[in-house]
C-alpha cells in the first residue's frame, strides 16, 4: 500500500518513501501520518529527505550489529524524522555555506525540540520523540538541546546521532567537500568518548564494512535519480 498524500518531486523521493514505510510496523493511523510527513520533508528539502533516509537505512544496520533486533524498528522510524523539526527552520539556514551568527545558530538548533514536540503530538513512540530532542547531543556533555552526558542521553539517540554524523561527513555540503568512507570512520573514532559513546563507536567499527555498502546502495540511487531530474 502506497503512504498517502506523497508528491515529491522525483520518483526516488517517491520510492524512497514507500520502502521506508514498509520496514516499519505501523497500524493504518500512523502509516498515513508516516507517509504525508515524509513526503511534506521532501517537499521542504530534497537533501533531509535524502539524508533522512540514508540515516534510518543506516542506523538499521548499526542496530542489527549491536543485536537490538526488537528495538530496531523504532530506531528505523525514529531515524527517518530525526530532522524533521528543520521543516520549521528557514531553508536560508540550512543551506548557509558560511560561519553563522549566534541568533542563526540558535536557530538552526531548535530543530531539536520543535520536532521532538511535533513528533510527541503526532505519535505515540517515545524513542521516535527523544531522538528527535537528543541526536545532537555529545557523551561529554558539550552537545545540544540539553547538554546531557553519557548514560542521560536515551540510547536511541547515541545511535542515530552517530550515524547522522557519518552521512553528514560523507555529504558533499556547501561548505565542505563529501568525504570518504575511510576518512570519515577516522573522524568519528578519534571522538571516542568526547563526541560518541564508546561502546556505540566500537559497534560501528564492527559493522563499518556494511554500513559503507549500504551508503554506496543508497547513494548510487539518489545520484540516478537526480541525474534523471536533470533530463
Ligand atoms: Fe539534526
Amino acid at each position: 500500500m502506497e503512504p498517502v498524500g506523497i508528491k515529491t518531486d522525483s520518483e526516488w523521493g517517491k520510492m524512497m518513501v514507500t520502502s521506508a514505510v514498509a520496514r516499519l510496523t505501523l497500524g493504518p493511523e500512523e502509516h498515513a501520518m508516516t507517509g504525508f510527513f515524509l513526503a511534506a520533508i521532501g517537499r521542504a528539502d530534497q537533501i533531509t529527505l535524502n539524508h533522512s533516509v540514508t540515516v534510518s537505512r543506516l542506523s538499521e544496520v548499526l542496530c542489527r550489529g549491536m543485536g537490538l533486533n526488537g528495538h530496531t524498528p523504532e530506531i528505523v522510524m525514529a531515524a527517518l524524522f530525526h530532522d524533521i523539526g528543520k521543516i520549521g527552520v528557514e531553508g536560508r539556514f540550512l543551506a548557509h555555506d558560511g560561519p553563522l551568527e549566534p541568533d542563526e545558530v540558535r536557530a538552526l538548533q531548535a530543530h531539536t525540540t520543535l520536532g521532538g514536540h511535533a513528533l510527541s503530538r503526532m505519535f505515540e513512540r517515545e524513542t521516535v520523540t527523544l531522538v528527535a530532542c537528543h541526536h545532537h547531543e555529545k557523551y561529554d556533555g558539550t552537545g545540544y538541546p540539553a547538554g546531557l552526558a553519557g548514560d542521560e542521553i536515551p540510547p536511541a539517540a547515541r545511535i542515530v546521532g552517530l550515524i547522522d554524523a557519518y552521512d553528514a561527513i560523507r555529504a558533499k555540503r556547501n561548505y565542505s567537500p563529501a568525504r570518504t568512507h575511510d576518512e570519515a570512520v577516522a573522524v568519528l573514532v578519534s571522538a571516542r568518548g568526547t563526541h560518541f559513546d564508546p561502546a556505540v563507536i566500537d559497534a560501528f567499527v564492527r559493522t563499518e564494512r556494511e554500513v559503507a555498502s549500504a551508503f554506496a546502495e543508497i547513494h548510487a540511487a539518489i545520484d540516478a535519480d537526480s541525474a534523471a531530474l536533470q533530463h
